[in-house]
């Protein structure tokens, strides 16, 4: 049998899970898992770039570990885990950041976005994001890096780190490629629908959260911005046109599996307020068993604390395996 490629990706406890994460990140996740030697990070240490509430910051790993969870990603199968668990992580994006160019940091979108955003706190953690990124990706030596289109820059300057270090001291990395679903990639924001639904977004009406409750999530799609069309065909899919409506077929089409033009037929003749209900009540039964199974293994803190400690051993070895590869090449001192 051939060895199963293997499969890295993360997400920032920086904010609740949305519906986009679910959709964009981890359903696809989930309908890998068979196929990869898969590695799940929750990454806090990057988390910290922008300023945390410690007591939330707490709440919402656990929180996103028993998300992760519930949404299908069976710990017995993958590699969950904590990124400051491996310290593997901090010591090779140390020396990452030594082969990382000044110039190169500062073409990164995602850094001048968060600069122009948290202008009162433009760190060198900020700035270095992509080389701890780089590091949590080389570690696995992971051939795919499942994230959305706006991670895709970061993934490019891993590669680049990657060859360059090959260069410099022969093959040491697998050079990773980044894999961007087609399909829910973008799910868009409910009050902004030109935006990505983001966690971080300060606009709580625009984003749904995994472990909202029924009724918020309806109040959020009963208010989801559409447009003034009034035809019959009004419910149709086209991004550049109709924002809003698209992104609520995309969603329906998502949550049911129905497909886009299953879906404009199913509402010919029929306006927007249809169809948020129904986009509505496909979300609610598409997040119920997901909420109810993150209830439970919340109260089950010894469960939770066993699948995070398994997950760092086993990224633990896999990730001491490069970086002593890595101090070796570079020429330190065996310990
Ligand atoms: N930067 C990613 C984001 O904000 C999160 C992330 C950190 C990540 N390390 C990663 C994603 C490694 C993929 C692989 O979405």
């Amino acid at each position: 049998m051939d060895k199963k490629k293997t499969m890295f990706s993360g997400i920032q406890p920086s904010g609740e899970l949305t519906l986009g994460s679910y959709i964009g990140a981890i359903k696809n996740w989930v309908s890998m898992i068979e196929d990869y030697d898969a590695y799940y990070c929750i990454v806090d240490l990057h988390a910290i770039t922008v300023r945390q509430e410690p007591a939330a910051l707490r709440r919402r790993i656990l929180e996103q570990l028993a998300q992760y969870i519930a949404c299908g990603l069976d710990p017995e199968k993958v590699t969950l885990f904590i990124q400051s668990h491996v310290s593997a992580h901090a010591e090779l994006a140390w020396v990452l950041n030594c082969y990382t160019m000044f110039g190169e940091l500062s073409r990164m979108t995602q850094f001048k976005d968060k600069s122009a955003s948290h202008a009162d706190n433009i760190n060198g953690g900020l700035f270095t994001y992509p080389s701890l990124m780089a590091a949590d990706i080389l570690l696995y030596q992971a051939d795919l890096v499942p994230v959305g289109e706006d991670q895709k820059q970061h993934v490019e300057l891993c590669r680049d780190i990657a060859i360059r270090f090959n260069n410099a001291h022969g093959e040491t990395f697998k050079v990773p490629e980044a894999f961007i679903p087609k399909v829910g990639a973008r799910i868009m924001s409910l009050s902004e629908p030109t935006n990505k639904m983001s966690k971080s977004d300060k606009d709580p009406s625009g984003s749904v959260h995994l472990l909202e409750k029924p009724e918020d999530i309806m109040r959020k799609f009963k208010r989801a911005i559409t447009d003034s069309d009034t035809s019959a065909d009004c419910v149709r899919f086209s991004p550049s046109e109709k924002p809003g409506v698209s992104n609520l077929i995309q969603i329906y089409s998502c949550a049911s599996g129905k497909s886009i033009s299953d879906i404009e037929n199913e509402f010919a003749g029929r306006g927007y307020g249809d169809l948020k209900m129904t986009v509505g009540n496909a979300v609610v039964e598409t997040l119920r068993p997901i909420r109810e199974e993150t209830e439970r293994l919340l109260k089950d803190k010894a469960y939770l604390e066993e699948v995070y400690k398994m997950g760092a051993k086993k990224a633990e070895y896999a990730a001491g395996k490069t970086l002593g590869k890595v101090y070796r090449k570079l020429g330190f001192v065996s310990r």
